[in-house]
């Protein structure tokens, strides 16, 4: 959070329990919407109880996206520049948060005005923190439903890590390939982002059918992961066949986790740092076990389970 977004997520009056049930309900909004024909039009889905609701919603995240935005501002016009952040661990590196680069572009150049600058904190604070949430909670569930892939994760982690508890720097991503197989895999069978939307601006003909220009369509990402094309083992979680690219299929599309084109994921290579990060600190120190073939799905835009999470976790001694 602090080197995506500048937040501290340690700082209660900041992200709290109240900023994250609003952005669950909001992702429960949009998908009720998506399936209600009669919430289509804005004209009925103005006088609707669903509205109310989203109003509500709208008002927690946009308070959360002003307080950082305030927050920034002030330090920007103490120092008439933004003053560089430095991490919190013993390294003390100074750094730029990724959102300070829209700050820039906003505050020094005048590039984008508040309400801009808004709408894209408020994308990158929806769409930076949810997703790896998720991502994390299916990984760990595949691990603890694995427990030979997770040793091989942990045999990894003491290879490049070695016994000590240090922090994990950088160069120590690169090498833990194998903790990146099963972050891939576990995007592969659990895709957050199952569905894509798209308006054509032009049309695309299929094999049978024409899809005409102004349309919209949606692209099912999940059926995408599924098709045969994986071979014969497409439902197993098998971190390995990314160790082995001739095993992966030929079309280099069949992997849309972060989808694909130009309106992909901006976030996607510092999710896998971030993600890598985390559960090299986490499986380091703590075995998960779990079964995933318990877990009920729900789409509310992302994937997420409606069920509990089947898993538990007890500390390596
Ligand atoms: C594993 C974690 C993540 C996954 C699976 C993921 C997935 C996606 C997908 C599928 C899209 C495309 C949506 C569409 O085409 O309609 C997207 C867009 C986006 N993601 Fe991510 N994302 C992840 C993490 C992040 C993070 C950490 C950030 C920011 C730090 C981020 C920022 C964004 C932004 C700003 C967009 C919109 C890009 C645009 O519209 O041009 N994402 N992401």
């Amino acid at each position: 959070m602090l080197t995506a977004m500048g937040v501290d997520f340690t700082d209660h009056t900041i992200l709290n329990s109240q900023y994250v049930t609003a952005v669950d309900e909001i992702l429960k909004i949009i998908a009720v919407r998506f399936r209600k024909f009669w919430l289509h039009s804005d004209y009925t889905f103005r006088w609707s109880n669903v509205r109310k609701k989203q109003d509500a919603c709208l008002k927690i995240l946009h308070n959360m996206s002003d307080t950082v935005i305030k927050r920034r501002k002030t330090e920007f016009d103490n120092n008439n520049i933004l003053p560089e952040r430095t991490t919190g661990n013993t390294s003390g590196k100074k750094f730029k948060a990724f959102m300070d680069l829209l700050f820039e572009l906003s505050l020094e150049k005048g590039v984008m005005n508040d309400r801009e600058l808004r709408e894209h904190v408020d994308t990158m604070i929806v769409g930076g923190y949810d997703t790896t949430a998720t991502v994390l909670m299916y990984t760990l569930l595949l691990l603890g439903s694995h427990p030979e892939v997770q040793e091989k994760v942990y045999q990894e982690l003491k290879v490049v890590l070695g016994d000590s508890d240090r922090d994990v720097e950088k160069h120590d991503l690169s090498q833990l390939v194998y903790l990146e197989a099963v972050l891939k895999e576990s995007l592969r069978l659990y895709p957050i982002g199952p569905v894509l939307g798209r308006r054509l601006d032009k049309n695309v003909q299929l094999k049978n059918y024409t899809l005409a220009a102004g349309r919209s369509c949606f692209l099912l990402l999940f059926g995408i992961h599924k098709h045969p094309m994986w071979g014969a083992d497409v439902d197993q979680f098998n971190p390995d066949r990314w160790m082995d690219p001739a095993s992966l299929p030929d079309n280099p599309n069949a992997f849309a986790a972060f989808s694909l084109g130009r309106r992909m994921c901006i976030g996607k290579t510092y999710a896998y740092m971030s993600l890598k990060t985390t559960l090299a600190h986490v499986l380091r120190k703590y075995r998960f076990n779990g079964d995933h073939t318990q877990l009920e799905l729900k789409f509310v835009v992302l994937l997420k389970p409606t069920s509990g999470y089947y898993v538990s976790i007890e500390e390596r001694l």
